[in-house]
């Protein structure tokens, strides 16, 4: 049986669904998107991608086709035509279809996409082990904190890992830690959670703020500010923190042990904390 996506106003089989060869998401990328993830079948924190999608569109100055309350009943019946509990909502906007030619279209009606699939979170052994990165110079534009659909920057960074063997890409900005290719970066030293700051060069990922969140209730000391590169490479910890990821340990970098080479301390009392928390919250919802 086929996975069902919505496409403009309509549920239907995922591979049913088609846009015209014009559409300006495939002409230009032009478009926004979010990544929610349902835990059995509860879309986490969804007031906050909500409102990361209305930034977003803000930002490229497109306006909202939907309520909040409406996306909230599509994301809620989509979640209901699947057979799996923990589900992974991708959602994406675009300018809609429209003559070639940069400029904004006028009266062009955006295309609005949903599918979901099965979430797929890192395995318990995947989290005893951790993962693996490389770091690379961040050639991205200067507004990483937009949600693009444009990703070609990141599809090339993250291949770059992909090619040698790792799983992400730690990437620097005039010698300062930004993020990751799909995922926040983040860095123990000194018994201190150091963070980036969420400014054009980042996005402003729902699990980093959950992160910081969860370090204060477990009075983790916190400092977030520009973190140099040498600060990485000497860290106790390096983290990565994303939707599907959740919060994971980055082990080995650039070939090297982080740390010890295994998740470190704070990490465990991180990570516990955080599935804590989704369960609490699921309860709450269920
Ligand atoms: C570039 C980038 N940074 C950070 C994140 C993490 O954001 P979130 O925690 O909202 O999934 C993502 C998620 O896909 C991402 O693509």
């Amino acid at each position: 049986m086929s996975d069902i996506a919505y496409l403009n106003g309509e549920f239907l089989p995922l591979e049913q669904a088609r846009v015209p060869a014009l559409d300006r998401g495939f002409i230009f990328g032009d478009g926004v998107y979010e990544v929610i993830p349902a835990y059995s079948r509860h879309p986490f924190r969804l007031p906050e991608h909500l409102r990361r999608l209305q930034r977003s569109l803000d930002a490229i100055r497109l306006a909202n086709p939907m309520a909040d309350a409406e996306w909230a009943r599509l994301i809620h019946d989509l979640i209901g035509r699947h057979a799996v509990e923990d589900q992974s909502i991708y959602l994406q906007v675009t300018r809609g279809v429209a003559k070639r030619d940069h400029a904004f279209p006028k009266g062009a009606a955006p295309t609005v996409f949903m599918m979901s699939s099965p979430l797929v979170t890192p395995s318990r052994e995947q989290v005893e082990r951790g993962a693996s990165a490389v770091t690379a110079v961040d050639f991205r534009w200067l507004r990483c904190d937009i949600k693009v659909t444009s990703l070609l920057a990141n599809c090339l960074l993250r291949q770059q890992a992909a090619d040698a063997g790792a799983d992400e890409v730690v990437l620097f900005r005039d010698g300062q830690l930004t993020e990751g290719s799909s995922s926040n970066v983040f860095a123990v030293a000194k018994d201190t959670l150091l963070a980036p700051p969420k400014n054009h060069l980042v996005l402003p990922g729902i699990t980093y703020d959950v992160v910081l969140e969860l370090a204060a209730s477990t009075k983790m000391p916190v400092e977030v500010r520009a973190i140099a590169e040498d600060e990485v490479r000497r860290a106790d910890e390096l983290w990565l923190t994303s939707s599907s990821k959740e919060v994971l340990a980055i082990t080995r970098l650039d070939g090297r042990p982080v740390g010890t080479g295994k998740p470190g301390k704070w990490f465990r009392t991180l990570h516990h904390a955080f599935q804590e928390f989704k369960r609490t919250v699921m309860r709450r919802a269920a």
